[in-house]
C-alpha cells in the first residue's frame, strides 16, 4: 500500500518557516506570467504563497495553467522566508495535485452587501467571515465555560412554546398538528422552573423574534445566551453578567489576536472592556445624564431609543448597566420594587461604539395577581400561564436572570457595521436564504 502523505495547515506551515512540507485547501489568488505561476492557497488557519517556476518544474506549471479561484489543490513544495509574500512565507512548489477546478466565482473584489448575502453558502469561507466566526467560536466557548466553573448547570427548554414572553407582537406561530404553537421568544419561563430543581442554569440557543425592524441590530432568528439563578436579587445578578462579558472578552484577546487584526478592530478599546469596571445607574439618573448633558428631551417613562442608549454608552466609554426602568413599560414579569412600585427590578447592559443593547434581563415578579394583571392588559389569556404560576404556589423564591444577545456582543466586540455578519446565515425580515 501507498504511503499515506501528512498534510500540515498552513499555520503550521508558517510556524515552521522551513522544510518540506504538503498542504491542501483552495486557490485564494492565482497569477500566472511566462515563467511563474504564484497561487495564494488558503485553508481553515491562514493563506501561504506558492510559487511554481517554469524553468524549474514545465509540468507543474503547464498543470497550473487551468486553475481558478477555489480551485481545491495539493501542493508540496519547500518553505521559503520571503518578506514580499503576504504572510511572510512562501512555498517553492515541486508538486501539484488538482482536486477540482472551480467554476468562475461568483464573488470578486469588489462587491455590494446584498451579492455577497446571495452568495453566503460561498462568502463564509472569506478572511473576514472566517476571522468573525472564530471569534464567535471563542464567545460562545467562552460562555459555556463561565457557567460551568461557576457551578451552573445547562438546562433546555422547548422551541415550541404554547406562549409568549417578550409581548405578542412579535411571536412567529407554526402550525403544530392540528393546534398552534410559537416559536421561543426566550428560555426564561421555562428556566424558572428549572431553578427549583438545579437552582443556577445557563442555555445558549436559538431564540426567534419577527422584528419588523430592518435595522443593524435585529434578526429574526439570532441565538441568546441566558441564565437563571435561585435566590438571586438585581444586584447581584447585575455583577454576574458585568463578569460574564469581562471574561469573554479577556478570552477574544487571549485566544484572536490573530482574528482581530484581520477584521482591524481597535484593541486597546477591548483591552479597556476587558479591564475597566462597568457602572451601574438607574434609569432616572441615565435620563438626567441625557437631558441635562446632552440636552435631549427624554420623559420618564419612555423607552431609552438607540440614538440615547449609545450617548450613554458613550457617555462612560465602556459598557454599562442601566436598572430600574419605569414598570409600566416592562414585560409582565418584571416585578415593581418595594418602595418604588413605578420603576421594575430589572436591568440592560448597554455597549459603547453604538452596538447598545447585549443584555437584558431582571429579578422575576413573585405576584400572580400583578402578572395576571398585566397579561390580561396585554390581551393574554392568563390561563396558558396557569403552569407558569405553580413556580409562584409551590416553594417561591426570590429570583432572576438575564439574557445574552450572541449576535449583539460578536458584532461589537468584531466592531461590525451589521448584526448579519455575526452568523453564518442572517434571517431577517428581509432575508431567508440561501
Ligand atoms: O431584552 P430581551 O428581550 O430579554 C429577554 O428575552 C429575557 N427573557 C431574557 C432573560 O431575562 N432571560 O432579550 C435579551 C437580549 C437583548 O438584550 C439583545 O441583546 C438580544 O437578546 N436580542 C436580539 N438580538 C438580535 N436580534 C433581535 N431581534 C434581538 N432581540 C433581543
Ligand atoms: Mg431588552
Amino acid at each position: 500500500m501507498e504511503e499515506k502523505a501528512r498534510y500540515v495547515t498552513i499555520e503550521e506551515a508558517l510556524n515552521k518557516g522551513k522544510d518540506h512540507v504538503n498542504l491542501r485547501g483552495w486557490v485564494y489568488r492565482e497569477r500566472k506570467s511566462n515563467k511563474f505561476a504564484f497561487i495564494v492557497l488558503r485553508d481553515e488557519t491562514d493563506i501561504i504563497q506558492c510559487v511554481i517556476k517554469k524553468s524549474n518544474a514545465p509540468e507543474i506549471f503547464e498543470a497550473a495553467q487551468p486553475l481558478t479561484v477555489e480551485s481545491s489543490v495539493k501542493v508540496s513544495g519547500t518553505l521559503k522566508e520571503d518578506h514580499r509574500a503576504p504572510t511572510g512565507y512562501e512555498v517553492q512548489v515541486d508538486d501539484l495535485k488538482i482536486i477540482q477546478i472551480a467554476d468562475p466565482f461568483p464573488i470578486t473584489e469588489y462587491q455590494s452587501p446584498e451579492l455577497l448575502y446571495d452568495n453566503r453558502h460561498l462568502w463564509i469561507r472569506s478572511r473576514e467571515m472566517n476571522a468573525i466566526l472564530k471569534i464567535r467560536n471563542t464567545i460562545t466557548g467562552a460562555i459555556h465555560e463561565f457557567f460551568r466553573n461557576r457551578g451552573y448547570y445547562e438546562f433546555d427548554a422547548p422551541v415550541f412554546q404554547p406562549m409568549m414572553s417578550e409581548g405578542g407582537s412579535t411571536l412567529f406561530e407554526v402550525k403544530y398538528f392540528d393546534d398552534k404553537v410559537y416559536l421561543s421568544q426566550s428560555w426564561q419561563l421555562y428556566a424558572e422552573a428549572g431553578i427549583f430543581s438545579l437552582g443556577k442554569i445557563y442555555n445558549m440557543g436559538p431564540t426567534f423574534r419577527a422584528e419588523k425592524s430592518k435595522t443593524s441590530r435585529h434578526l429574526s432568528e439570532f441565538w441568546m445566551a441566558e441564565m437563571e439563578a435561585a435566590w438571586m436579587e438585581l444586584d447581584e445578578v447585575t455583577e454576574v453578567a458585568k463578569d460574564e462579558i469581562r471574561f469573554i472578552i479577556e478570552q477574544v484577546l487571549k485566544i484572536n489576536e490573530k482574528e482581530l487584526e484581520i477584521l482591524e478592530r481597535d484593541i486597546k478599546k477591548l483591552e479597556s472592556y476587558a479591564k475597566e469596571a462597568y457602572p451601574t445607574i438607574k434609569y432616572k439618573e441615565a435620563l438626567k445624564i441625557l437631558n441635562e448633558k446632552y440636552e435631549m428631551d427624554v420623559p420618564w417613562g419612555k423607552d431609552l431609543r438607540t440614538l440615547e442608549e449609545a450617548q450613554l454608552a458613550d457617555h462612560f466609554k465602556v459598557p454599562i448597566i442601566v436598572t430600574h426602568y419605569p414598570t409600566e413599560i416592562m414585560g409582565f414579569y418584571k416585578p415593581p420594587s418595594d418602595g418604588n412600585p413605578e420603576e421594575a427590578l430589572c436591568f440592560d447592559m448597554l455597549a459603547p461604539e453604538g452596538y447598545c443593547e447585549i443584555i437584558g434581563g431582571s429579578q422575576r415578579s413573585l405576584s400572580i395577581e400583578n402578572m395576571k394583571k398585566r397579561l390580561e392588559a396585554e390581551g393574554e389569556d392568563p390561563r396558558t400561564y396557569d403552569w407558569y404560576f405553580d413556580l409562584r404556589r409551590f416553594g417561591s423564591i426570590p429570583h432572576s436572570g438575564y439574557g445574552v444577545g450572541v449576535e449583539r456582543v460578536v458584532s461589537w466586540i468584531c466592531g461590525l457595521d451589521n448584526i448579519k455578519d455575526a452568523i453564518p446565515f442572517p434571517r431577517t425580515m428581509l432575508r431567508k436564504e440561501p
